[in-house]
């Protein structure tokens, strides 16, 4: 069967006003088809999602599918940026990927982000006294991004001084998943070389004097040639950028989720114990990656009827899948104590994402703290959102009051 013809548009009013009732009409009517917005084949429905997430016969084309696309000179323009992705975990060769995961593992389980939970706490509590001093705050850069950004920075061993640096420094980087065009990408790779630069010496002074946080452990692990100096740097930019740009987008999104549904909202503040559950279903209703990418290998395969050709881009529409009716029941209710919603948020399979136990507890220490703190919290300012990539968009900028 040739792929079914595009009707919705992945870009455009219907995203920016309800992802929700894009991704469920997406997955109820062509769960397969390609898109020109995305270059390539958006699958949508949860179990197809699953199985090609977890086909060890695709490999990833997160960023370097934009810089892949460009002619040769452009190509040539973004080299820097291109070899520095190619070193990330995920996006090196699976040999590479399991090395450098490895080492980073332990950092990362259930029981260790346990231990961070007070630091987590510690930082929320901070950043909502001066919220509450002024009696209204932009949750987004006041709150969502500092949370997180604080917290993975702190594992790292990365000073927080700079934290406002780091933070536009990854707006930079995230142009690389977002903006498909030259200017957008050449901003990526100044800000990414900024932030490597910035690195080296923070590396240079874990090399001199080791302590108890992940770059301690890369400088010890390159002793043993376990990792190189380039790519120590490559993936502490990716540690640093992905350990907060996504949980700030599930705090932004979450909240306006509560917002929009005020009776879930009262639910939450009267029944506080659900809210690692009430966490798990703002992952499914907007998470902060609406789809992430595959290439096709050599053969052409075939997708819910549907061939896709072989060296095809594939988008694994991760929000249609947790919009898929026959995963969900009523996927279009918000309902914050929905039985253990099974979201394909954090993506599935060898690239499961290395931060979803972390991201989980500051999503959830997030809400506990600011919901138990403010009990008129209420939106002060209507959210003000972004379309920033096909099937994804992004809250700016949402300005709360606390009285
Ligand atoms: C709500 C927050 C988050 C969401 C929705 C999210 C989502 C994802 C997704 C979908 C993937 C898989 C991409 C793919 O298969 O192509 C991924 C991978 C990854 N995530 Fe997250 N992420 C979040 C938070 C974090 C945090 C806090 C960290 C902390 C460092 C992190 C680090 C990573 C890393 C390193 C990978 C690559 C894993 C690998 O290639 O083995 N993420 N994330």
């Amino acid at each position: 069967m040739t792929s079914p013809e595009l009707t919705h548009d992945l870009l455009g009013p219907e995203l920016l006003a309800s992802p929700q009732r894009l991704y469920h009409a997406i997955v109820t009517t062509t769960p397969v088809h390609f898109a020109p917005q995305t270059h390539g084949f958006v699958v949508a429905k949860w179990t197809d999602n699953m199985a090609l997430l977890k086909d060890p016969g695709l490999s990833p084309a997160l960023m370097t599918a934009a810089l892949d696309m460009r002619a040769p000179e452009e190509a040539e323009q973004l080299a820097w940026i291109r070899k520095t992705v190619r070193m990330w975990m995920g996006h090196t060769v699976p040999e590479d990927h399991t090395r450098i995961r490895r080492l980073l593992h332990r950092y990362f389980t259930p029981s260790t982000v346990r231990g961070l939970e007070p630091t987590a706490t510690a930082i929320a509590d901070e950043l909502l006294d001066a919220a509450e001093e002024r009696g209204r705050f932009d949750l987004i850069s006041e709150f969502a991004y500092p949370l997180p950004a604080r917290v993975i920075a702190h594992m790292l061993g990365v000073p927080t001084e700079r934290h406002e640096d780091i933070q536009r420094w990854s707006e930079g980087i995230v142009k690389v998943f977002t903006n498909r065009d030259m200017p957008g990408l050449l901003d990526a790779q100044a800000s990414m070389r900024e932030m490597v630069d910035y690195m080296k010496t923070i590396v240079d002074e874990h090399r001199a004097s080791p302590r108890e946080d992940i770059i301690s452990v890369f400088v010890e692990a390159e002793k043993e040639e376990q990792i190189s100096a380039e790519e120590i740097l490559a993936n502490c930019v990716l540690l640093l950028f992905a350990g907060h740009e996504t949980t700030a987008n599930l705090i932004a999104n979450g909240t306006v989720a509560l917002f929009d549904h005020p009776e879930q909202l009262e639910r939450l503040r009267a029944e506080p114990e659900l809210t690692a559950n009430a966490v798990e279903e703002m992952l499914r209703w907007e998470g902060p990656a609406g789809s992430t990418m595959r290439m096709n290998g050599a053969a052409p395969r075939t997708v819910a009827g549907v061939e896709i050709p072989p060296h095809s881009l594939i988008v694994a529409g991760l929000g249609c899948a947790n919009m898929d009716p026959d995963e969900f029941e009523d996927p279009l209710r918000f309902d914050v104590g929905r039985a253990k919603p099974k979201t394909l948020t954090f993506g599935m399979g060898a690239m499961f994402c290395l931060g979803a136990a972390l991201a989980r507890m500051e999503g959830r220490v997030a809400f506990e703290r600011m919901l138990g703190r403010f009990p008129k919290l209420a939106p002060a300012e209507p959210p003000q959102w972004r379309l920033t990539s096909p099937l994804n968009r992004h809250c700016d900028r949402y300005e709360l009051s606390v009285r």
